[in-house]
């Protein structure tokens, strides 16, 4: 009844849900956190700058890594230069990355001031020149992901999406906001509709597909060929699976609490190997932790607890207290800790702010 798979050229992504590029979060432990759960087609690293790849820089170099069974993989890049661009791509193509993508939605205003991400959106002859350098210099398959546009005088995605499968792009990705919604709006999926009626090559529906009921609303609304799901992934790793098993007409996994743990438990580990200082992996845990913990029973209590925490011990205890007391129902008629937060009463699911 719904899609399952598309294909970019030859690489069948199955299922057509896959994990957002996103910078701070999406890095290696974080896609070896979805893979291991599952349910994800494909998964793009944060975006990299594409100055930085071409020069060497050994950060940009450790955003690019990827695992060599993490397939298929993109890796995003972002620039104003075609010919740095062009370079950043023949660099992401040694690397035996699966697709090359593009960033032409990052509305951040460092990236934006020098014409990259969404501010492409209304520099139609440079993002042109762009596609096409890019696309010159790389055999393997080239993506590009967007927003619907720059603002709402100015919402060009399928102009633009028809521009990028011209000049030899293999999918699009289109966020339904404009650069001047950043994260707010009202939902409007049109653009999207409308770039999946006039191409040829797979659309890929972004924004706000939170679990199986609004990746439904978004392929029955627009078409798309499969969904991107981003800070739901961060929110519940799981949902890229139960999207999947929804769009399959399967039953959805239902997630209890100690398998949270468990795989929060884990994350942290993972991500304690992997920084070097203490305070890194302090500042992306509580990133992290800042989005999972939000619908679970007293989720803003322990976030706040989490926050506050002046070292990864101290974290991980509050962590392990919390989960639990909430396995032996501990926290009927009181507080998982004793923090002075008011007398609200925000109890069960959903009260996180
Ligand atoms: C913390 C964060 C970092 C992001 N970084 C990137 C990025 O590096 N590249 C990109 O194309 N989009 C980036 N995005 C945008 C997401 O990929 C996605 O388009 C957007 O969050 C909408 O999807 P969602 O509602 O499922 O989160 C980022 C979003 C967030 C919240």
């Amino acid at each position: 009844m719904y899609p399952t798979h598309y294909h970019i050229r030859q690489i069948r992504v199955e299922p057509n849900v896959v994990l957002a590029p996103m910078e701070g979060v999406t890095d290696l432990t974080f896609r070896r956190l979805i893979r291991q759960i599952g349910g994800c087609g494909m998964t793009t690293t944060e975006f990299i700058a594409s100055e930085g790849l071409r020069r060497g820089s050994s950060k940009m170099e450790e955003m690019a890594r990827f695992d060599a069974d993490e397939r298929p993989v993109a890796i995003q890049i972002y620039g104003r230069s075609p010919e740095s661009m062009a370079e950043a791509a023949r660099i992401i193509e040694d690397s035996g990355a699966d697709v090359c993508d593009l960033n032409f939605g990052c509305p951040s205003k460092k990236v934006c001031a020098h014409s990259g991400g969404s501010a492409l959106l209304k520099d139609f002859s440079l993002a042109t020149a762009i596609v096409r350098e890019v696309r010159k210099a790389i055999k393997i398959p080239l993506t590009v992901k967007m927003r619907s546009g720059f603002d709402h005088t100015m919402r060009n995605a399928p102009e633009v999406a028809m521009m990028c499968q011209e000049e030899g792009a293999e999918a699009i990705v289109i966020h339904w906001r404009t650069r001047t919604d950043l994260y707010g709006g009202t939902r409007a999926v049109d653009k999207i509709a409308e770039a999946k009626s006039r191409l040829k090559i797979p659309v890929i529906g972004n924004g706000d597909v939170v679990d199986f009921e609004s990746a439904r609303k978004m392929i029955e609304e627009t078409g798309c060929d499969g969904v991107m799901v981003g800070r739901g992934a961060v929110k519940n790793p799981w949902v890229l699976l139960q999207i999947a098993q929804g769009l399959r007409g399967e039953p959805i996994l239902e997630v209890d609490a100690a398998e949270k743990h468990r795989v929060l438990r884990n994350y942290i580990q993972s991500i304690r190997d992997v920084f070097r200082s203490e305070r890194g992996a302090l500042g992306r845990i509580k990133k992290i932790c800042n989005y999972f913990t939000h619908g679970l029973p007293f989720g803003s209590e322990l976030r706040t607890a989490l926050l506050h925490s002046q070292g990864l011990d101290e974290l991980i205890d509050h962590v392990d207290v919390y989960f639990d007391r909430l396995a032996a129902g501990g926290f009927r008629g009181s507080r998982p800790y004793e923090l002075s937060l008011g007398a609200r009463e925000d109890l069960a699911e959903g009260s996180a702010p």
